[in-house]
């Protein structure tokens, strides 16, 4: 087939004097586009890059693929990542991984926790400030955790996002709204393991938003593929980035990376961290591939809490942690690349001939 890989490579993006240093740190390199490439033509299909700008629209009535492989994040706006994904259901092209909502819903770190909280899943209780002068809930106890609502790549996250007092949680949020500019999540810092649970696939069942009761757990997640967790190792880390996973540790020394994978667990936890993967999967509707990352309290034998969903997990072929969790796994890469589309391929009945003719 004629597959478009659709991404926004960092080279590519716009900078301008006075921008943040991170601004787009969790765009893609040419390794990575280069990758997925080789991957999708070892697979047997013909592939062509685009960048996912404002461009891509002529480009895409022009090129006509069968079928996008979108690893787009976007550059601007608040629903960045579901752009791309509104283009190409107005021009009615398939392509992998999860819509619009889901990929808007999960940019938004608050958005996802009060559908997960609503879900009674476990997730770090929260508050959202927009501004300096909110008061903090009595109900949060400190240390507190803060970071930016809507970033990813550890962006905004460093040894001082673990706050003690008001001083330091003030210090913060100030600098945060002053470099993101949008609001800034404070959670319960959760002091513990660091955990990724990756999966590729789809619920047998119709993805729904709500979870399905007693007897149904278990089937809810026939379809989905779950990797190997994979538990960051955050002893070897130099002391000053505090067993945070910060954006440091994401970016500068990312080649460095030290893991555990298989995360040494039991087989009971594995399966209570791959259930609430999947029903988190489910109630945010995502499809083909997402990555679930956890921490695991220290202070409550090691209880699970939900961090957040990623459906657009970094597919770096050396230090993703998608791509480490399914070499664990003895999947090779270009057999995870190839999983992922054949998985949205099957899903959306994609035959290579053209049935649905683009839009004029
Ligand atoms: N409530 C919390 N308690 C303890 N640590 C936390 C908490 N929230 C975040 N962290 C730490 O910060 C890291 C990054 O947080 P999170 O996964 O929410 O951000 P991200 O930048 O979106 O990550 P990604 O690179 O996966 O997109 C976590 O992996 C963890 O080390
Ligand atoms: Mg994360």
């Amino acid at each position: 087939m004629h597959v478009a890989l659709l991404a926004n490579l960092k080279k590519n993006a716009p900078t301008w004097v006075g921008m943040s240093p991170d601004y787009w740190d969790d765009l893609d390199s040419e390794e990575t586009i280069n990758a997925i490439s080789a991957a999708l033509e070892s697979g047997g299909h013909q592939v062509t890059f685009v960048e996912g700008d404002v461009t891509l629209y002529d480009r895409l009535r022009e090129l006509r693929p069968d079928i996008c492989f979108n690893i787009t994040e976007g550059h601007f706006g608040d629903s960045r990542e579901a752009q791309v994904p509104a283009m190409l259901e107005m021009l009615r092209i398939p392509y992998t991984g999860s819509r619009l909502l889901t990929l808007a819903l999960s940019l938004d770190k608050p958005m996802t926790k009060r559908v997960l909280s609503y879900h009674s899943l476990p997730t770090p209780p929260f508050q959202v400030f927009e501004r300096l002068d909110e008061v903090l809930d009595p109900e949060m106890q400190f240390p507190l955790f803060v970071k930016p609502s809507r970033e990813g790549t550890g962006m905004g996250i460093t040894a001082e996002s673990v706050v003690y007092d008001m001083g330091q949680l003030l210090r913060q949020l100030r600098q945060l709204f002053e470099r993101y500019d949008q609001p800034v999540l404070a959670e319960r810092f959760i002091e513990g393991r660091e955990i990724t649970v990756g999966m590729v696939g789809n619920l047998s069942s119709p993805v729904a938003w709500r979870l399905p009761d007693d007897e149904e757990a278990r089937r809810i997640s026939r379809g989905l593929h779950f990797f190997p967790p994979l538990e960051v190792d955050m002893t070897r880390y130099p002391a000053e980035e505090a067993g945070v996973y910060t954006n440091r540790i994401k970016t500068v020394l990312a080649h460095e990376f030290y893991y555990l994978c298989p995360a040494p667990l039991t087989e009971d936890q594995v399966e209570e961290l791959n259930w609430l993967a999947a029903a988190t999967f489910r109630v945010t509707g995502c499809f083909d591939v997402a990555r679930v990352d956890f921490r695991l309290d220290a202070n409550d034998n090691d209880k699970p809490y939900i961090l957040e969903i990623n459906p657009l997990p970094g597919l770096n072929p050396e230090y993703s942690d998608l791509a480490i969790e399914a070499q664990a796994d003895g999947w090779s890469y270009d057999v995870l690349v190839n999983r992922i589309l054949d998985e949205a391929i099957e899903r959306q009945e994609v035959t290579g001939e053209m049935t649905t003719p683009l839009m004029p």
